[in-house]
């Protein structure tokens, strides 16, 4: 008997980023590797930049192949002005440019404002909102060099920054983080609107609390667990792939009216009044 006449037929998945090319910061771990991954699926071929940590980036370019997708791992500290250009100079060479920009820098360094060094407060800005500045204008560039290829996309690249809740929670503790976010919602907000003429989009992904690597110590402990669920009324941690699936709708075409929004994906987190 013929197997394939009894079977109901698998729907073929739609893959809107066919045809991509993607650049993820900080991908190796956590919220960024997800995401890579979530690109790779839609049929993006995918940059894991990573500045430490090469076998979880090279794990991760195992994973996406294994499933058949595209990927290579690039090395760059992407608060870093040069390796910035020679990140984008490789991908260059290895994709012929770029369609998808995600700004995934993160850095949180805990200190009461009395206690907080300059050395810390300076890396934190320049992780997490210097180094969007710099591979933002990097992409832009090659994005207006490339202009639309409608056999791509309908606009002529995308960038997605990824921030937090505490781009409008004020958080104490945590100032320089709280800073940064806030200035990585009016840099998106500025290039979106800056960048629109030319076919650009440029969105944020604000997250509440996600299971990462980050936050594995309150994870362990029950009472600190349960202390945060308090400022959650969806009552769960975020996973990365909540984040990933979002990302993707908004780097497609889905999305293509959608520029120069924040979409929290935080389980409710910033409505909560008790934060
Ligand atoms: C931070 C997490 C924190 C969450 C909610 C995120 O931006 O990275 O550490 O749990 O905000 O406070």
């Amino acid at each position: 008997m013929n197997l394939s006449m009894t079977m109901k037929a698998e729907p073929s998945p739609v893959r809107l980023l066919a045809g991509q090319r993607a650049l993820v910061t900080s991908a190796n771990f956590g919220i960024g590797a997800a995401i890579a991954e979530g690109l790779a699926a839609a049929g993006a071929r995918v940059v894991v930049n990573y500045e430490r940590g090469p076998e979880e980036a090279q794990y991760l370019v195992r994973k996406i192949k294994d499933e058949g997708g595209e990927a290579i791992a690039i090395q760059a500290d992407a608060s870093q002005e040069h390796q910035v250009q020679t990140l984008f100079r490789q991908m260059r060479e290895s994709y012929g440019g770029i369609d998808i920009l995600v700004n995934n820098t993160q850095l949180e360094k805990k200190a009461a404002l009395t206690d907080m060094t300059f050395q810390d407060w300076d890396q934190v800005l320049r992780v997490n909102l210097t180094a969007q500045f710099l591979c933002a204008r990097e992409a832009a560039r090659e994005f207006i060099r490339q202009g639309v290829m409608a056999e791509v996309s309908r606009s002529a690249g995308k960038i997605l920054c990824l921030s937090s809740v505490h781009d409008v929670i004020p958080w104490p503790g945590h100032a320089s983080f709280a800073a940064s976010r806030g200035g990585v919602m009016m840099l998106m907000r500025t290039l979106a609107q800056e960048l629109a003429p030319h076919k650009i989009r440029v969105n944020s992904i604000s997250p509440g609390a996600i299971k990462t690597p980050g936050n594995a110590g309150i994870r362990a402990s029950p009472e600190k667990e349960a202390e945060l669920l308090q400022l959650i009324p969806y009552g769960r941690l975020g996973t990365p792939p909540d984040i990933a699936r979002a990302a993707v709708w908004l780097l497609s075409d889905e999305a293509d009216y959608v520029t120069g929004v924040t979409l929290y994906i935080d389980g409710g987190m910033t409505l909560c009044p008790c934060f």
